[in-house]
Order: C-alpha cells, then sequence, then structure tokens
C-alpha cells in the first residue's frame, strides 16, 4: 500500500515533501508553523494578511499605530474621506516580516508567502505591489498568489530583481480561473511554478457560490489537468481542501497531483497561531457546529464555526489604523452595514448579522473559519481528563500525513506524564 512519503514534490529543480501547508491568515499559519513545514522537508506559508500589525505584534513595530496617529485627526475633520496605507509602510513592514522569518530557516524546504488580492488596503494595486515587493526583498522562496484573479498582479512586478526567481503560484477553484491567469502570465512572459486547485471543503474564503456542494475536487482537478496537457503545459498541480488523512492525499497522487496543499488538521497544532480556546472549540466542534456564510465584507463566501465570536457583533469599525478591506474609494461593507444599523435606547448598535468587522475579529483571533472537516479534528488527538483535547506538536500531524496508510489517523504519542491525564 502506498504513502504519501513515497512521493516527492519537485518545482524547477527543487525537491520537497509533498505537503504545502496552506497560508493561514492573519498570522494562523504563523512563522513557527511554517518553519517546522520547512524543516521537516515541506513547504510552509506564511501569511500577509494585515502583515503591518502582525510585524508590530512579533517584532515591536509600530506600522499600524504610526497609521491611525497620521490619519485620525485627519479624517474626523473632513481632511481625507479615509486613511490610506502608505507604499513604503506598507513595503517596509513586508520586508522586514519576512526576513525575519527567513532568517530563521532550517532544513530543506521552502516557506512560501500567501497573498490575497482581495486586501485592498484602501489602494488595491498599490499595496498589493508594495506587498510582493516587500517579500522579495525580504527573502521569501515563493509566492501564492491568493483570494483573486491576479489579472493584473504579475506585471505589477515584472521589473523586480527576482521576478523570474522567486517560486510563483496561483491558488483557483475553476479551470475558468486557471486560463484566465494563464493569460495574463503569458502577457509577461512568466507562468507560475505551480498551481494549487482549492475546492469547496477548505477554510477561509471560498472562491464557489452559494450552490458549493455541486463541486467536488477531484472533478475540478482532472479538468485543470486536461487543460494543462491540452496546452502543452508542464506545471506541478497541488489540490487542497478536504485532504485530511494520508490516505486520501495518496489517493489524489494518484490522480495526477504533484503534492496536497492542507490546513485545517494544522489548526490544532502547537504552533498553530491560534489561541487555546479556539483550537479546543474546533476541537468540540460537530458536522452541524459548521457553516458557510457571506459575513465576509469581501463579498467571499466564508466557512467557519457558528458559535465564531465575529458573528452577530457590533464592533465599532477601527478602519483609521487597521482600514485592511477598504476599497480604492474607502468603501468597506462592514463599515457601510455599522454605519447603517439601528442603535438601541442606550444609543448603542444593535449586533450585525450579516456581516463582520474582519479586521478587528482576526486580530483579535475571533473569526474561527476553518474547514469542512473541522468536526473531524477530534479523531486526530486524545481527550484528556479535564475534557480538553491534547494540542499536538505539528511534526505529529505532518508525519501522520506522510507516513499513515489505510485512511486511519496515528494519534499524537504523549509522554509518560501527559498519558497519566489521558481519558482513553
Ligand atoms: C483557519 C484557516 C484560515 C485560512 N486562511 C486563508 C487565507 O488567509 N488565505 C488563503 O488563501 N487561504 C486560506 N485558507 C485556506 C487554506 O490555505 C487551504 O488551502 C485549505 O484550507 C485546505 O483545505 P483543508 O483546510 O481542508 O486542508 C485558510 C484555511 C483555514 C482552515
Amino acid at each position: 500500500m502506498k504513502i504519501l512519503n513515497d512521493y516527492v514534490l519537485i518545482i524547477k529543480n527543487k525537491i520537497f515533501k509533498p505537503i504545502m501547508i496552506g497560508g493561514m491568515g492573519v498570522d494562523i499559519s504563523t512563522e513557527e508553523l511554517a518553519l517546522g513545514a520547512a524543516k521537516l522537508g515541506g513547504i510552509g506559508h506564511i501569511s500577509d494578511a494585515m502583515c503591518p500589525y502582525v510585524c508590530d505584534k512579533r517584532l515591536g513595530t509600530h506600522f499600524q499605530t504610526k497609521k491611525r496617529q497620521q490619519f485620525v485627526e485627519k479624517v474626523r475633520s473632513g481632511l481625507v474621506n479615509f486613511a490610506k496605507w502608505d507604499y513604503n509602510e506598507t513595503y517596509e513592514a513586508s520586508k522586514r516580516y519576512v526576513h525575519n522569518v527567513m532568517s530563521k530557516k532550517i532544513g530543506n524546504g521552502d516557506i512560501f508567502i500567501n497573498i490575497m488580492e482581495k486586501l485592498t488596503m484602501g489602494d488595491s494595486l498599490t499595496t498589493l505591489k508594495a506587498r510582493i515587493c516587500g517579500a522579495l526583498d525580504g527573502g521569501i522562496d515563493g509566492i501564492t498568489l491568493s483570494a483573486g484573479l491576479h489579472n493584473s498582479s504579475l506585471k505589477l512586478f515584472e521589473d523586480h530583481p527576482r521576478f523570474r526567481d522567486v517560486l510563483l503560484g496561483t491558488i483557483v477553484s475553476s479551470v475558468r480561473a486557471l486560463k484566465i491567469f494563464i493569460r495574463s502570465a503569458k502577457r509577461v512572459d512568466r507562468l507560475p511554478d505551480y498551481i494549487v486547485v482549492e475546492g469547496p471543503l477548505a477554510g477561509g474564503h471560498l472562491g464557489f457560490d452559494l450552490d458549493w456542494k455541486n463541486f467536488d475536487l477531484k472533478t475540478i482537478l482532472k479538468e485543470v489537468l486536461d487543460y494543462l496537457k491540452e496546452e502543452g503545459i508542464k506545471i506541478p498541480v497541488i489540490p487542497g481542501g478536504g485532504i485530511f488523512t494520508g490516505k486520501d492525499a495518496v489517493d489524489y497522487m494518484e490522480l495526477g497531483a504533484s503534492a496536497v496543499q492542507v490546513a485545517t488538521r494544522f489548526t490544532i497544532a502547537k504552533e498553530c497561531g491560534l489561541p487555546e480556546e479556539a483550537k479546543q472549540a474546533y476541537l468540540q466542534a460537530e458536522e452541524s457546529d459548521i457553516e458557510v456564510n457571506c459575513s465576509s465584507p469581501t463579498g467571499y463566501l466564508m466557512r467557519m464555526l457558528k458559535n465564531s465570536p465575529s458573528l452577530a457583533s457590533n464592533t465599532k469599525p477601527n478602519c483609521e489604523s487597521l482600514g485592511y478591506l477598504m476599497d480604492d474609494k474607502g468603501y468597506c461593507a462592514y463599515k457601510e452595514a455599522y454605519d447603517k444599523a439601528p442603535v438601541n435606547q442606550k444609543g448603542e448598535k444593535f449586533p450585525i448579522k450579516d456581516k463582520m468587522c474582519i479586521c478587528t475579529h482576526f486580530m483579535k483571533c475571533a473569526c474561527y473559519t476553518c474547514g469542512y472537516y473541522t468536526y473531524r479534528l477530534k479523531e486526530t488527538t486524545i481527550k484528556l481528563l479535564n475534557g480538553k483535547y491534547y494540542i499536538p506538536p505539528m511534526e505529529d500531524i505532518f508525519n501522520d500525513y506522510l507516513f499513515t496508510a489505510d485512511g486511519s489517523i496515528t494519534l499524537p504519542v504523549l509522554d509518560d506524564k501527559k498519558v497519566c491525564a489521558v481519558a482513553y
């Protein structure tokens, strides 16, 4: 019986274990998780979502607070309509954050950064360019372009000296989206080095509408592989979304995948950036506790736990310091919903049910976005006597994918002290 470790992923001339841990913003796929994947010979992602905030939190910089100081008075006195991110500050935050992560990298694997087009930051193309160039100058191994068609993203950095040597990938959820990206890539003569095909069971934002149940990853993967074959293009294709066991992964490799992109299994890892209470909430979840909703102001659907603290809250938008989701005109769907929401007798806003303040809630780790199989996470670890679940190191999860053959899951091994606390 084959195991995932029997395969290798080759991108350009580099050889990896065929596991890519997907980017999870904001700082859910932490540097510790990404560094762990690289050390084990795979590929880990950091995320550039709200990078100035993450850089401040991790490195003690002041990018976000400085923006607030610069803008709060100007916005209040009507001198400007809304607070914009500055190119240089955005660039510098990305560069410093990435450089710090890359300086710690050991092992034969790589660290990539997930860069979402939908993170418009008040000036979409300018800030996207700053984020990409900052990551390149910080020494990132690879860039995965996500959450958008990225029709004009490559053009933004075609003059950068690393344009051709950085490993470059895109995430698509359909062959149609891939065709659009390939067309724009051909215009700058720079095809991607890998393609992630994300199906409807993934976590985070989804590239599907409310009829997501009508789609399945294996069919989309086949369509993508057929299209690339027809076009005579040889690029590794990496499916993701609902690949929960080593056997699931092997099944995809047999269909022609070059590796798998996985995330949900790692949301409960020790190195994952979610706080303990969120990890335990994921572990306690049943299938009926998970929904796909329209609360994200990006306009994309998002899968999350129904008890996510981000839902039905009346958080006041804090766009002078945050504002990561504002478009080029200063519009954010949550801000609009907040402004329109009625107030109670005390003058407080009623909870806003259909949209969430994504910046604030991701900053507080209070948006419990998750993959479809989150309700199965409890099968992957051990329940302790106190009713909580054991939080395993990422290495155990990584090795379970690589070495477990038959669709089962190898539970983490606890040391003697912890075994005393185990219920069964
Ligand atoms: C908690 C969480 C946050 C995520 N955040 C992002 C993100 O910021 N950007 C992105 O492109 N994908 C994001 N994803 C999608 C993953 O990178 C990955 O492609 C997908 O979840 C893989 O499916 P799986 O979770 O079933 O293994 C997220 C997934 C999870 C579970």
